[in-house]
């Protein structure tokens, strides 16, 4: 038996700084409000958003999250996949014992902990095929990718889609779904990743470091930015003119510029742009659920660490050694 106030392990900040400012510590467990789901977390992931928070910078995330000065979020981790603990009173699709998984990033994070609570919404039931360290991979990088494809991309089957970007977490993901979309997939990363973005089903890799995508002859229907750090006049050349590139993630200065401006160029050219903000929510992660279920996706897990390691993990992340994402199982 649970009780409010019991002491678990949790990876906690004050300050904002490098990985070295996170600190594995005993804090209280949550309490659970009537519509809150307890989950004892078996696994977690890291993502860049939680780099950026650990770091406050860009400074957009202390505006965008509160905490100028210091970290509002003690503790950071989006990703969550476990098992209920507990339940509160009006909480209906969710019983002590089952299995679940979400993205609790509209819910204060909290995933780098042995327990967090949420709101019901934040999760679903995982299905039984996958493993907790691979569903814990999941929430943000699968559902941006589905997200940016599916809803800003607008994508089809027989297109020819290019994916920048298409070894980070949530590159690997949309290459993955844009070939579930039934469409010719190019995607591009630095040299030493590029088997593991072959495995995932790409049609063609491309090294940007020996290939400018510009200089080649294809036209994309549409473009998958997930690593915008050239502009985005760098990629009309090679997009069809009815064709849409989406800018996914990458440098936060050409994000900004781009949601301001990405209207008024949409205007002056035949191409469409957009700026894609993920909206976490129950009926995509279902639809991922349907995906990773079938095997049409799986996650790809570069390595796995335990919670106490949570800072090599961001680190290594920061340092663009991960190819896919880490599963961190607690
Ligand atoms: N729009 C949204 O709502 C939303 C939601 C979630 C995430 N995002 C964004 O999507 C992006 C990918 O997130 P993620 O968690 O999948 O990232 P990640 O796993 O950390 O992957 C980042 C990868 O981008 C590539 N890259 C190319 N140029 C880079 C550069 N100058 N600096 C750093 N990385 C560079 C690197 O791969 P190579 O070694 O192959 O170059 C790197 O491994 C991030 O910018 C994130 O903020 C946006």
């Amino acid at each position: 038996m649970l009780f409010k106030g019991d002491p678990m392990k949790a990876i906690v900040q004050t300050v904002y700084g490098s990985p070295d400012v996170l600190q594995l510590a005993e804090v209280s467990l949550p309490r659970v409000p009537d519509n809150g789901v307890l989950v004892k977390v078996h696994a977690t992931s890291v993502n860049a958003g939680d780099w950026y928070l650990m770091r406050g910078s860009p400074f957009f995330v202390r505006l965008m999250f509160g905490g100028l000065r210091k970290p509002k979020i003690p503790t950071l981790g989006m990703d969550v996949a476990g098992t209920v603990a507990a339940v509160g009173r009006s909480v209906t699709q969710f019983k002590p014992g089952d299995a679940v998984f979400g993205d609790t990033s509209e819910a204060g994070f909290g995933g780098f902990a042995e327990y967090v609570c949420a709101p019901e919404s934040t999760f679903v039931h995982k299905p039984n095929q996958i493993s907790f360290a691979a569903a814990g991979t999941v929430p943000v990088a699968a559902v941006t990718a589905l997200q940016g494809l599916r809803d800003c991309g607008h994508i089809q089957p027989g297109q020819t889609v290019l994916i920048n970007g298409a070894s980070s977490g949530v590159g690997t993901f949309a290459v993955q779904l844009a070939k579930a979309f039934g469409a010719e997939v190019h995607a591009l990363c630095s040299t030493e990743k590029m088997p593991i973005v072959r495995q995932l089903g790409a049609d063609q890799v491309i090294d940007y470091r020996q290939t400018d995508i510009t200089q080649t002859s294809v036209q994309y229907d549409l473009i998958f930015d997930a690593a915008a750090y050239r502009s985005v006049f760098h990629y009309f050349s090679i997009l069809k003119p009815q064709g849409t590139y989406v800018l996914v993630g990458g440098s936060i200065g050409r994000l900004l510029r781009l949601m301001l401006f990405g209207g008024l160029i949409s205007r002056l050219r035949p191409q469409t742009i957009k700026v894609l903000s993920v909206k976490p929510n129950q009926a995509d992660l279902l639809v991922l659920c349907d995906l990773l279920a079938a095997g049409k996706i799986k996650p790809a897990i570069d390595r796995t660490y335990s919670l106490s390691e949570v800072p090599i993990a961001i680190r290594e992340l920061e340092q663009r050694q991960v190819t896919g994402k880490i599963a961190i199982v607690i």
